[in-house]
């Protein structure tokens, strides 16, 4: 029987993040919501009628509740549940939020039950023998932060180490993997850049001042984490996008060039030297046309009309091996796929391409797959299900999806072989 590629260790696992799955956060995006739910709502013809399943999701999506967080899945209190889960899909490596506005509610106060609460639950983890990988900063942060201008203020960087600081301390004895920041660009793009997301602070100074100090935040982050723990694993997972140009024009060569550069490498190229390992999150295929616009084939698409094509993570795999010599974690993969029609095709053609990478010697130290649950997709809301396990809100009852069943198998076969 062939050699298995897969080193010793390598990480199956799932990813989330705590204002999508925990239930009941109150920070800077829990407020947004509540000011613009309705908005949101009477906004959803013109953002989804044009969607395939508009007629299944449209109930959902004209409704002000759709767009609010509240109890979330009650993760917070379920957790011991939800890692039976992983442990049932045979999974061995669990991505969670630390939820900043939880242990740090009000500036230099921290909440010693919160804290608690997140020290049991990684000993949860690591007695069930699930690798607990966590990550610091997921776009959710406390009220108190944002007043004072959140990350558009270089000096608040300064209250974000302290927070790193403060949980390396508390924390850092049982973790091995940390991960800063989770999409500086994606937070920054919407944020700052289209201003549809919170703090909708549309300005292009503040776009590039908002990138400029999370490279800030990351680098102190990281030698904040690594001063206590040497030994520890601390990496960034931006968002990446495959950029190809449509045809063999020139402009269209140059506008993917451009896209690949500034998504993909602007940021990691900024803190290449405080970094342990780069975290790939994968989603996105674009092809660019000479009018520097991305136009894509009309299929196969998710739920959220999203073109998909995840054999495109491989260039990236590739590409970021070579540019960085940095081992690489995919640290989120995945789609909104309510009808489970897509999510094994997704997951076997990134398992193939990841294989081949790794013949071909590029260092992969684990696949993540975004999400172990259902959760709140941010300005969507709950209507998009990108778990391998659905969450019926009602009942809070999880069941898992026939993917993930499937996907449990092949990660047996691999772990075994
Ligand atoms: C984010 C997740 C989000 C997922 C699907 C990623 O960009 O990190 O929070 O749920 O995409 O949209």
């Amino acid at each position: 029987m062939k050699r298995s590629i897969y080193p010793k260790g390598f990480l199956w696992g799932a990813s989330t993040s705590s204002h999508q799955i925990e239930g009941g956060t109150h920070n800077q995006w829990s407020e947004w919501e509540l000011a613009n739910a309705k908005r949101l709502a009477k906004n959803a013809p013109k953002k989804y009628a044009h969607l395939p399943n508009w007629p299944e999701i449209k109930s959902q999506a004209t409704d002000p509740a759709n767009y609010i967080s509240g109890n979330g899945i009650d993760h917070y209190n379920r957790y011991r549940e939800d890692f039976v889960l992983l442990k049932d899909l045979n999974l061995n490596a669990f991505r969670f939020g630390v939820e900043w506005s939880r242990v740090e509610p009000q500036e230099g106060q921290w909440d010693e039950n919160a804290i608690q609460h997140y020290r049991e639950y990684i000993a949860t983890l690591r007695k069930m023998g699930i690798e607990p990988i966590l990550n610091l900063w997921h776009w959710a942060m406390p009220v108190w932060f944002c007043d004072r201008g959140g990350f558009a203020k270089r000096r608040n960087v300064t209250y974000f180490e302290r927070f790193v600081a403060k949980m390396s301390e508390e924390l850092g004895t049982q973790v091995t993997y940390v991960i800063t920041l989770n999409e500086p660009n994606v937070y920054t793009a919407f944020g700052y850049g289209t201003g549809d997301w919170p703090p909708q602070d549309k300005s292009l100074l503040k776009t590039l001042l908002v990138y400029g100090n999370l490279v800030r935040a990351h680098k102190r982050a990281h030698k904040a984490w690594k001063v206590q723990w040497p030994q520890a694993q601390v990496g960034a997972a931006p968002n990446f996008g495959n950029s190809k140009p449509l045809n063999r024009n020139p402009l269209a060569r140059l506008a993917a060039g451009l896209a690949n550069y500034i998504w993909d490498w602007w940021f990691l190229d900024r803190i290449k030297h405080q970094l342990d390992f780069v975290g790939l999150n994968f989603y996105h295929t674009n092809y660019y046309t000479a009018r520097f616009t991305p136009l894509n084939p009309p299929t196969p698409l998710n739920d959220l009309g999203w073109y998909m094509e995840p054999r495109a993570i491989g260039p990236l795999l590739h590409k970021t091996w070579r540019r960085y010599k940095l081992p690489i974690i995919i640290t989120e993969s995945g789609l909104a796929d309510a009808h489970d029609a897509h999510r094994e095709w997704w997951i076997t053609e990134t398992l193939q391409t990841m294989e081949n990478a790794m013949q071909k010697g590029v260092n992969i130290r684990g696949y993540l797959h975004w999400s172990l649950l259902d959760n709140f997709e941010w300005t969507d809301g709950w209507w998009p299900k990108f778990g391998l396990v659905a969450v019926d809100r009602g009942t809070m009852k999880r069941t898992v999806r026939p993917s993930a069943r499937w996907f449990a198998t092949e990660i047996k076969k691999r772990i075994s072989r």
